[in-house]
């Protein structure tokens, strides 16, 4: 029969779970983005009209010759190695694939790649590092507000650019401005709470 005792381990047993995870994701991504950022330019450019566009992604320079109907979030994931953003729906309606340009934040599955020529491009694995965690993936994780974390980096980065924009000072704000991100597991409460919480540091920068 399982007691309190038996229930508080589980609990525990998950958040470090979800903290462990969160860490490896961050650990395991970097290296594989800046990997890929030295070696971009000797990727073959696909089959097609291709179209060379040099931009800036999560601070480090960066040059490709790509499909010219490629989307963002395809040379993110496919030429770039970087993986945190999701491909969910791939038709703006789900808010997985959320990176921002130029701090504003977009659905990158709707974005041509080659609109991002010039301009400066984050993305979830570009915010922070396995020892130093942006204010709101710290805040996911002390409101558990992920269960199977497809949606999570969408959110994260949705989020950090609704506290940005101004629209996080109320619950009914949030929620609103983050209602393009779309959550299967119905993690919304923690989501809401987490924005609560690390928008005070994010404002005050
Ligand atoms: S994958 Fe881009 S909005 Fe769903
Ligand atoms: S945590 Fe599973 S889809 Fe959001």
């Amino acid at each position: 029969m399982s007691g309190p005792h038996d229930r508080q381990s589980i609990e525990i047993t998950r958040r470090q779970v979800l903290e462990a995870g969160t860490i490896v994701t961050m650990s395991g991504m970097l290296p594989v983005a800046a990997e890929a950022q030295t070696s971009s330019s000797q990727l073959p450019p696909e089959n097609g009209s291709t179209v060379q566009v040099s931009f800036q992604i999560n601070g480090q320079p960066s040059t490709l010759e790509i499909d010219a109907r490629a989307s963002l979030l395809d040379m993110l994931r496919e030429r770039l190695g970087l993986v945190g953003a999701k491909k969910g729906c791939d038709h703006g309606q789900c808010g997985a694939c959320t990176v921002h340009i130029d701090g504003r934040r977009v659905a990158s599955c709707l974005t041509v790649a080659a609109k991002v020529d010039g301009r400066k491009v984050t993305t979830i694995e570009g915010i922070g590092s396995a020892d130093a965690l942006h204010p709101m993936q710290q805040a996911f994780i002390d409101h558990d507000a992920l269960q199977c974390g497809y949606c999570t980096p969408g959110q994260i980065m949705a989020a950090i650019a609704c506290v940005k924009e101004g629209h996080a000072s109320t619950p009914e704000d949030i929620r609103e401005y983050m209602s393009g991100n779309i959550c299967r597991c119905g993690a919304y409460v923690g989501i809401v709470a987490s924005i609560e919480q690390a928008a005070p540091q994010i404002e005050r920068g």
